[in-house]
């Protein structure tokens, strides 16, 4: 019998090993893929239900659970059943949840987010007491509250007015931390807006309330469904004045140094997997945890292709979870947060 390499046969008693042909002695990173236990073993990406944070949709009424139509599995929930969804998420070992309110009534300066009131203000504080180890993360931005949509006051000319905008983002950030906010998240990507924001939460004692600053957002066409589930799309123009240019890394660093400099805890990169390179910039560079929202428009395209069946849905949603973490993202957003953590194990 001859012996093969390649199939690991030990000569007998008396037989010589035949030279390697020289075409053997070749790098074989291959060894350490030959089976499940060893690709266990190398692993450098292990993406755990820690990792994830649920969005949530809260909108009026009692006993509301309405399937966003292009996000499958994402619900405008009322009160109540949000209270459930975060038992539920809990339960799934998911660590926290993120709030968008849609409101029934808007207006030109979008009042209703930071009115005591308020429909994410209420949610949260029924939330402290039903679930009180979710940790809650409240979106801070006008576009849903706005009847124009867009995430700020308008001066005369229809462009979105920074200072005036700060101002009102203070009221709603006090607001919601006040309603039980532990983290607040500005994602409308105003100047200024997180030394605002921590002066605002500083002199009325928050203290502790943590700001995960959206520091480096893009204006992106993967926000679409978002735009629906929230009815907060723009009635005129688009936020390209105010989110970042798909185009632009370095700028992405200054956005981030800005928001360190200013008090932000965390930072955010979105969307997640067009911007994987942004994600490892700024994770290189920067000392404070980095998450990424794998937004809207990413979930849909994975939900649609896999009901045409041209993707395995559970497959492609866990790589691009893992591949997201593996670019550097300490934790991630995601719509899929349930689906991922009922395939994770504790
Ligand atoms: C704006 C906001 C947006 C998202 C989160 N916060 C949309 C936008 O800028 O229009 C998008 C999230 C998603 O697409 O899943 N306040």
């Amino acid at each position: 019998m001859s012996y093969s390499p390649s199939k690991g046969m030990t000569p007998g008693p008396g037989e010589e090993l035949p030279p390697l042909p020289p075409d053997f002695l070749i790098e074989r990173p291959r060894r350490l893929r030959r089976t499940p236990a060893i690709r266990r073993l190398v692993r450098e990406t292990n993406l755990t239900r820690d990792d994830l944070i649920l969005p949530l949709f809260v909108v009026e009424g009692s006993g509301v659970r309405d399937e966003v139509k292009s996000m499958p599995g994402v619900y405008r929930e009322s009160v109540d059943r949000i209270v459930e969804t975060c038992m539920q998420a809990e339960q799934l070992g998911i660590p926290g949840v993120i709030l968008f309110g849609v409101p029934k009534k808007k207006d030109p300066e979008g009042h209703a987010a930071w009115s005591p009131d308020g429909i994410v203000q209420r949610a949260l504080e029924k939330i402290e007491r039903s679930v009180p180890n979710i940790l809650r993360i409240a979106d801070l931005c006008f576009c849903e509250y706005t009847d124009h949509g867009h995430c700020g006051v308008l001066t005369p000319e229809g462009d979105v007015d920074n200072d005036a905008t700060l101002e009102n983002l203070e009221l709603q950030a006090v607001a919601l931390a006040d309603a039980g906010a532990q983290i607040v998240a500005p994602s409308g990507m105003m100047d200024g807006m997180v030394a605002s924001i921590r002066a605002a939460l500083d002199e009325t004692h928050h203290v502790n309330t943590t700001i995960l600053s959206y520091a480096v957002k893009y204006s992106s066409g993967f926000y679409g469904p978002f735009r629906d589930a929230a009815d907060s799309a723009p009635a005129f123009g688009d936020r390209n004045t105010y989110q970042m240019d798909p185009a632009n890394g370095r700028e992405a660093l200054k956005e981030a140094a800005i928001d360190i400099d200013q008090g932000a805890d965390m930072l955010m990169v979105k969307p997640a997997l067009p911007y994987l390179d942004i994600v490892r910039r700024v994770k290189d560079k920067f000392d404070v945890p980095v998450c990424a929202y794998q937004v809207s428009g990413e979930y849909a395209m994975l939900k649609a292709a896999a009901k045409n069946g041209w993707l395995d849905e559970e497959r492609v949603m866990r790589e691009s979870l893992t591949c997201i973490k593996r670019a550097g993202a300490d934790f991630i957003l995601t719509y899929y947060a349930r689906e991922m953590a009922k395939l994770l194990k504790a």
